[in-house]
């Protein structure tokens, strides 16, 4: 029988090439400009799952984007695997700062991909992982050697919060019925060091907005007599850090699992060099809250980041005017037993409770979802760490992520399965990011391992 090993090789350049093809659509999910392309990207994923070998696939119409759904039962008594992933992307701004356009990808070297990495959005978040299912899939029915069902959902909404598949999966519970979730979304520490994502973080996402006058005013002529907004809106999001970098919104730590000693000296065996991590940012040292590792910051402890903060002049040159409104995006990363709805309450009240006289606060609550943590017990865990023994030659280590896939944790209340996160991007890759990429060993590595995981999943289930 063909090994992955043997059939990726043969086929290399075809699956690069079919996913530089997904790349090109511009699938932004935020912008309503790139409706058509989203659209257009779902009819490509659907024919490349046919293409795959599911018996059946068809495109879900939802109330936002649609979801492609597919398929491969190959025996009701055997397990199914049912593999998650998004075809969205997130907008490539700012696009001057791309060495390349971000539709028209590239192959190119890097220190970290010395085999090539393919430079286009979309890359790593999500289409080239989850594309790697895809091929992975055709080798296990191309070779017969399925061993087990299969069934795809492949969303469209991913990077604006994922409400239609909220939707969906309330309306599709029997048909998407599953023994695991598989999902190729998240990174590993390393090429020479896998790591299979062990958590997410949850997420309340918020929009700020301070009004003062009831308009721009001449900076001279009221300058010092009525509140700027701008000046307003800055000291309020400083004060919701006291000096040990700690978050002081009141109740905000009230749920927040804490871990043991012996969890934390665990994570800390996780190789990490912080020389390294300043070197690859070009900071000069790392920051964050008082009594924390580095890895503990970004991934066991909740955040607070402005992502986005306008308003006054921002033209050329000079303009003395103080603007009549101030705002700002905010979002916090919220670690297990937060919830999420909660929070964003917590952070309303406290924030239009800090406002002073002279200005109005609105506070508006965007999109958000729970932590997840994944055992490392399950049969899903021992199954995909076998995966990993068996193409990477050493044992991954399980690692929680301080990004969020808010899905994830609705998967588990409404589907009651638990997700096993398989990521094969690096952080270096730029997600997000101008110049975002995905080592071609890396796409290939994923498409050896996953028919690994189908296989010990399959065989220790029995
Ligand atoms: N794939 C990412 C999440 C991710 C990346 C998790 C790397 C762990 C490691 C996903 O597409 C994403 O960007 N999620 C958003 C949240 C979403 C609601 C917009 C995030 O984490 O900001
Ligand atoms: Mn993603
Ligand atoms: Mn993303």
């Amino acid at each position: 029988m063909k090994s992955a090993k043997e059939y990726i090789s043969e086929h290399k350049d075809r699956f690069l090439n079919e996913l530089i093809e997904l790349l090109k659509i511009p699938s932004i999910s935020a912008d309503p400009a790139y409706k058509d392309d989203v659209v257009k990207t779902s009819e490509v994923i659907k024919k490349s799952l046919e293409k795959a070998g599911c018996d059946h696939v068809e495109i879900c119409k939802t109330p936002g984007y649609p979801i492609v759904y597919g398929e491969k039962i190959i025996d009701e008594n055997l397990p199914t695997i049912l593999v998650y992933g998004h075809y969205d992307v997130q907008p490539p701004d700012p696009i001057n700062l791309w060495d390349s356009p971000p539709f028209e990808p590239v192959i190119k070297k890097t220190q970290l991909h010395p085999e090539g990495a393919i430079f286009a959005r979309g890359s790593c978040d999500d289409k080239g992982q989850m594309y790697m299912h895809v091929k992975a899939m055709e080798y296990m029915t191309a070779t017969n050697q399925l061993p087990c069902n299969v069934k795809f959902m492949i969303e469209g909404e991913e990077e604006v919060g994922s409400e239609s598949l909220g939707w969906f999966l309330e309306r599709n519970r029997e048909k998407l019925a599953n023994d695991v979730i598989l999902i190729s979304d998240t990174g590993m520490i390393a090429n020479d060091i896998p790591s299979i994502t062990t958590g997410l973080r949850g997420l309340s996402y918020v929009e700020v907005e301070v009004t003062g006058p009831n308009r721009d005013l001449h900076s001279g002529l009221y300058g010092g007599a009525v509140a700027n907004p701008i000046n307003v809106l800055t000291k309020m999001i400083a004060s919701l850090h006291d000096e040990n970098n700690h978050i002081t919104i009141l109740g905000f730590y009230d749920d927040v699992e804490e871990l043991s000693t012996e969890e934390r000296s665990k994570m800390a065996e996780a190789p990490f060099s912080k020389e390294n991590y300043c070197k690859a940012l070009n900071i000069e040292d790392v920051y964050g809250e008082k009594g924390y590792t580095t890895n503990e910051r970004n991934s066991i402890r909740p955040t607070l980041d402005v992502n986005g903060i306008w308003g006054g002049y921002i033209g050329e040159g000079a303009k003395t005017v103080i603007a009549s409104q101030a705002f700002a995006k905010i979002s916090m990363r919220l670690v297990p037993d937060q919830d999420w709805k909660k929070t964003t309450e917590l952070f309303k009240n406290h924030f239009e409770n800090i406002a002073p006289k002279g200005v109005k606060v609105k506070v508006k609550p965007h999109h958000g979802g729970q932590a997840y943590v994944t055992p490392i017990d399950s049969l899903g865990y021992r199954a995909a760490s076998k995966a990993y023994e068996n193409t990477f030659g050493k044992t991954p280590i399980p690692q929680r992520s301080g990004g969020s896939i808010p899905i994830v944790a609705l998967f588990e209340k409404e589907l009651k399965s638990k997700t096993i996160l398989m990521g094969f991007g690096l952080d270096s890759d730029a997600i997000h990011s101008p110049n975002e990429h995905f080592g071609i060993w890396n796409y290939l590595k994923g498409i050896e391992t996953i028919p690994q995981f189908f296989h010990y999943f399959a065989e220790m289930s029995k």
